[in-house]
């Protein structure tokens, strides 16, 4: 009864007619760029594969050299770290697993480039979850004294176990500046980084949904077809 099914959440992408909308898919880009890969990273998205949201190649190798991803010393052998190129992948934040939970009060931040399909109505969760954060109930505690919130967590009734380890990562308006002039409130930022895992989650959607309409109009003409040689074959036949 404490925790909450996702708030509603409309993206252009939703639907059989449904587009990514790259103006929005660009502010939730930028949005995971400067918040969530603090802390998360893209494994299945490189950085070229932003030229699908408009970027150019100079964007996008702009873009990649902003970011540190594992390397070899060609002297020496040793792991290290070098800037990212267009063909790398968004990298993991931190070294290994160790490190990661040790900044995260014990818990790993997850990769978030299948989120969305993860999680049960995953695109309205991640929005929701982002929105989510509050103090929690009173009746909540009285009943069950256990799931009282830790120190180092947090509380949010969209979260499956209700207290998770991320602090609310989107606290204010104008946490970013967008490029087009949108108004960076946290709903805002929440619902267009949301669109942008939709895209890492499924970047052929567009053309899924294109496909099934020259699909279904080949299906009828072959009906069609179909129909029409049946009555020549039985035409006279009684
Ligand atoms: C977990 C999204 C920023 C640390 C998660 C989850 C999502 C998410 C969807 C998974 C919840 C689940 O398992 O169902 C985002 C987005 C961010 C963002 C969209 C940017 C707007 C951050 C930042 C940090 C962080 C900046 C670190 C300072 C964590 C941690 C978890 C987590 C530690 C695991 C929580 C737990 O299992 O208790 N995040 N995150 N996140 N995130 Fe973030």
């Amino acid at each position: 009864e404490f925790h909450k099914h996702p708030k509603h959440l409309a993206l252009a992408s939703d639907g059989a007619f449904g587009k990514f909308d790259k103006q929005q898919l660009q502010r939730g880009f930028q949005v995971y760029k400067e918040v969530c890969s603090a802390c998360h990273s893209l494994r299945l998205v490189a950085f070229r594969d932003l030229a699908a949201l408009g970027y150019n190649e100079a964007e996008i190798k702009a873009i990649a050299a902003g970011f540190q991803v594992p390397g070899v010393d060609p002297n020496t052998g040793e792991a290290t770290t070098r800037a990212g190129m267009a063909t790398d992948y968004f990298p993991k934040p931190y070294p290994n697993d160790i490190a990661a939970r040790a900044a995260n009060n014990n818990a790993v931040p997850p990769d978030l480039s299948l989120m969305t399909k993860a999680r049960h109505d995953g695109a309205a969760y991640v929005y929701s979850l982002l929105t989510g954060y509050q103090k929690q109930p009173a009746e909540l505690i009285k009943k069950f004294p256990d799931s009282k919130t830790g120190a180092g967590l947090h509380y949010n009734p969209y979260f499956a176990n209700l207290n998770l380890a991320m602090a609310p990562p989107l606290t204010g308006t104008d946490q970013v500046t967008y490029g087009d002039g949108t108004k960076a409130t946290v709903d805002q930022m929440a619902k267009d980084v949301s669109a942008f895992l939709t895209w890492t989650a499924e970047p052929k959607l567009d053309k899924r949904k294109q496909t099934g309409w020259p699909v279904l109009g080949f299906l009828l003409f072959a009906t069609v077809l179909a129909y029409l040689a049946k009555q020549q074959v039985w035409a006279g036949k009684k």
